[in-house]
């Protein structure tokens, strides 16, 4: 049986540190991170200098509130090698957003970097319930994306056994799972549900497996979708956080023996939250923008960078460092419909509630006329064949969205199957309505 309470002497000694000592060591290296970017950044030389700011000015934490954001656009306008603060020849690795639309957005790691990026998803995968010696099961993307390699690097840093397995060739996932018997897996939650499919169709019971933890992220995911894994598998499901700009995942992540948020490795990465409107941070405990300074990063030091997630933050509990809420949805991915904020997570929220249908989905917005028009697509779960059971689904998923998000929606219910799998991060909104 996995042990929930890991003992003190296999954390990093920072982990249970107090949180004067971590304010002491934050301070420090904040100091430090904003000169770095100053001293070698065009950018942010011209950027602070606009302001009226000098990185002596930081004489206390509350002081970072005075130094001006950093937004994808800025990264878009300095690709691809233009926010580096080492020379090219230091940069051992870089990674890039896949970037639907315009330039990628590009980063980079010296091999120190990349030292302390395996360090924090080693720590991650540690507060997950993993320990050396274990076998992780990696499906998350390889590649530019930070996923895989970044999950890979933490793995191996632990002591682990690792599967670079990769996304994709869903039957292959299953094989190796019953063959390599792995005690981890780390995938995007959306995926996991396609592999749980995968393991219904050949009739093995999934919570047979070998599997004892599931570390997911990448994108949102609620409460209901962990049920939905943990039962099905048998697994602790836990959540892991992060983003390219500011190092990949492990950021944050959960304790497995409380899964009450994720706390945030403060020792690399500062968190603020603001009000998205004035710019303001808001008090902990108060909903807003999630905004990250990095504290140790050479080759792309990052200052008060605007993540689009929204959350808040929370005092530590398994460990002294602070927690994050988990994120419900970026400001990009909500909708606002016939006046109404909507985030995609509600809406799969409503669906798990409803035990016919399948925990898959996609949202389609179109206009007709001057209404906007939202059509949910979901899928029967296996044996609700006939039409009547289908139907009775449809309208009780459609009563559960317009009672508690406040939206009417069209429901269309396909067989198992008819919505389209993701192999990493799932698209859950198809927006035809015109631009502009
Ligand atoms: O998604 C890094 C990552 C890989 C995290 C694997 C966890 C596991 P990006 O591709 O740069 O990096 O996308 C970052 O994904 O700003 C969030 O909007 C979203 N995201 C990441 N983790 C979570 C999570 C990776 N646990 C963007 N919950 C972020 C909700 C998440 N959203």
């Amino acid at each position: 049986m996995l042990d929930l309470s890991p003992t003190r002497d296999i954390l990093d000694p920072i982990e249970v540190a107090s949180r004067d000592e971590i304010a002491a060591l934050q301070l420090e290296r904040l100091k430090w991170s904003l000169s770095h970017a100053y001293e070698n950044v065009p950018h942010y030389r011209k950027s602070f200098d606009a302001a009226g700011v000098h990185p002596d000015d930081l004489t206390s934490l509350e002081d970072l509130a005075k130094f001006p954001f950093t937004t994808k656009q800025d990264l878009r306008d300095n690709y691809p090698f233009g926010m580096f603060a080492v020379p090219r020849e230091k940069v051992a690795r870089v990674h890039a957003s896949s970037g639907t639309t315009g330039k990628p957005t590009v980063v980079g790691y010296t091999k120190h970097d990349i030292e302390v990026w395996s360090e924090v998803v080693a720590r991650s995968i540690r507060a997950s319930g993993g320990r050396p010696g274990m076998i992780v099961h990696v499906s998350y993307g390889y590649g530019l994306f930070t996923g895989g390699l970044g999950a890979h690097y933490g793995a191996e840093k632990l002591g682990c056994t690792v599967v670079p397995i990769s996304g994709g060739m869903t039957e292959r996932q299953v094989q190796l799972i019953e063959d390599f018997k792995p005690d981890i897996i780390m995938v995007t939650p959306s995926y996991m549900l396609a592999i749980l499919d995968e393991f219904r169709h050949r009739g093995i019971d999934p919570a047979t497996t070998s599997l004892k933890v599931g570390i997911f992220g990448a994108e949102p995911w609620t409460n209901s979708v962990r049920q939905e894994i943990e039962s099905a598998f048998d697994i602790h499901a836990v959540d892991i956080y992060g983003l390219s700009e500011v190092m990949g995942p492990g950021v944050a992540n959960e304790c497995v023996e409380t899964k009450d948020g994720l706390h945030i490795w403060e020792d690399h990465f500062y968190p603020e939250v603001i009000n998205q409107e004035t710019g303001m941070p808001v008090a902990d405990g108060e909903v807003g923008e999630l905004v990250f300074t990095s504290l140790t990063k050479e080759a792309l030091p990052i200052i008060r960078y605007r993540t689009r997630d929204l959350t808040r933050l929370l005092p530590g509990t398994a460990r002294t460092m602070r927690r994050m809420e988990k994120v419900t949805g970026r400001s990009d991915d909500m909708l606002i419909i016939r006046g109404v904020n909507v985030f995609p997570t509600q809406v799969e929220e409503q669906l798990l509630r409803c035990s016919g249908l399948a925990p898959h989905y996609v949202i389609e917005v179109t206009r007709e006329g001057r209404m906007d028009e939202v059509t949910v697509h979901v899928e029967a779960r296996e044996g609700l064949a006939d039409e009547a059971s289908r139907a009775a689904q449809a309208a009780e998923l459609k009563a559960h969205i317009k009672n508690n998000i406040g939206v009417s929606t069209r429901i269309v219910v396909a067989d198992p199957g008819g919505v389209e799998r993701s192999m990493g991060k799932a698209q859950r909104v198809i927006d035809r309505r015109p631009k502009g």
